[in-house]
């Protein structure tokens, strides 16, 4: 079983670069940037990971993200991330970056953009893995400042395929952004949001209302509302969950107590990611160790999980179609 998912064709769909910024590098970039961080080793960087809610993760998460000055810093960054997708045969991932969080600090958008976008063009030559760009709002900011970083990713239309909502939950509604999701849609974006992660229920049925998401982040807390996990079967409403990000930032108190199996029993199309596998414990195979190590599961329901993120994926039918049959002779050799 270990092998079966190791070697598993795998799509991820909920991903954040920045949380893929691993000590290692954090420190080599902020002695090469001259960047003061409050970590002196590796060891201290990780003991420091120990998180209680998800504020308490992005401060430390934004922290980090200091380091990150040049293109150069931008590439390496995605670079790496693309070898440990190679590793975990990932086909095709979609990332997602928060331009704000650099931005904010005095770096060019475009220096953002190209970096990431010159590793994720090598990745498909060099690696074999496609992949699409997908542009976060930071929540916790105001409209103004989605609209200026809307504005600003005109020019890079040919690299970025969405528009996503992250950062704190709690106290920052989706409809904060519905005019800037609007413009977004009219503008030929495609849209996600983060929701029902540790906010409520009501805030998936905001994103899908309100911001129009094909699929939503997360959303482990449509749970609490029967009739919405209904309407996300009958309407095959995607949701990108992320296992060990939810353990280790307190969503669920275990692994065991995860209702992702259960979701998946019940036809919610669910898939799985590692958020900000640097932080959290783990990139794709982890992911996939940590559920199927709490919850009993056969390969054809392991399987699902890839099938059903290559549904969710913004590729073409065709690509799709491709996928499905690397995955249906996997499973064909391997039952
Ligand atoms: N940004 C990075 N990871 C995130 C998460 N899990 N939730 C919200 N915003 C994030
Ligand atoms: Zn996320």
């Amino acid at each position: 079983m270990k092998e079966f998912i190791q070697y598993l064709p795998k799509v991820e769909l909920h991903l954040h670069i920045e949380g893929t910024l691993e000590p290692e590098l954090m420190l080599k970039l902020a002695k090469r940037n001259n960047i003061h961080i409050p970590f002196k080793s590796i060891a201290e960087a990780k003991d420091a990971y120990n998180f209680h809610n998800l504020q308490s993760f992005l401060d430390i998460y934004f922290q980090g993200a200091e380091v990150l000055i040049n293109e150069q810093d931008f590439f390496e960054l995605t670079w790496a991330y693309l070898l440990r997708c190679k590793d975990d045969n990932v086909l095709h991932t979609e990332v997602f970056f928060d331009p704000q969080t650099h931005t904010e600090r005095g770096i060019c958008f475009d220096t953002v953009v190209n970096g990431i976008h010159r590793a994720l063009i090598k990745g498909t030559t060099e690696l074999g893995i496609s992949s699409k760009l997908i542009m976060c709002f930071l929540r916790h900011l105001d409209e103004e400042s989605a609209f200026k970083t809307l504005a600003q990713a005109q020019s890079h239309k040919d690299k970025i395929i969405g528009v996503g909502l992250d950062s704190t939950e709690i106290g920052h509604p989706a409809g904060k952004f519905e005019r800037v999701f609007i413009q977004a849609i009219e503008q030929g974006f495609l849209t996600v949001a983060h929701a029902g992660e540790e906010g409520p229920a009501s805030n998936i049925h905001d994103a899908l209302n309100l911001l129009k998401v094909t699929r939503i982040d997360h959303g482990v807390r449509c749970s609490e509302d029967e009739a919405l996990i209904k309407h996300l079967v009958t309407e095959r409403i995607p949701l990108t969950v992320c296992p060990l990000s939810n353990i280790k930032l307190k969503v669920f108190n275990s692994m065991e107590q995860h209702n992702i199996v259960t979701l998946l029993r019940k036809g919610v199309c669910v898939t799985i990611n590692s958020d900000d596998p640097a932080y959290f414990g783990g990139y794709m195979t982890d992911n996939f160790f940590a559920v199927t190590n709490a919850h009993s599961m056969n390969k054809t329901e392991i399987a699902q999980f890839s099938l059903n993120a290559i549904y969710a994926s913004f590729i073409s039918d065709s690509k799709k179609e491709q996928l499905r049959i690397v995955i249906q002779k996997y499973l064909d050799v391997h039952q």
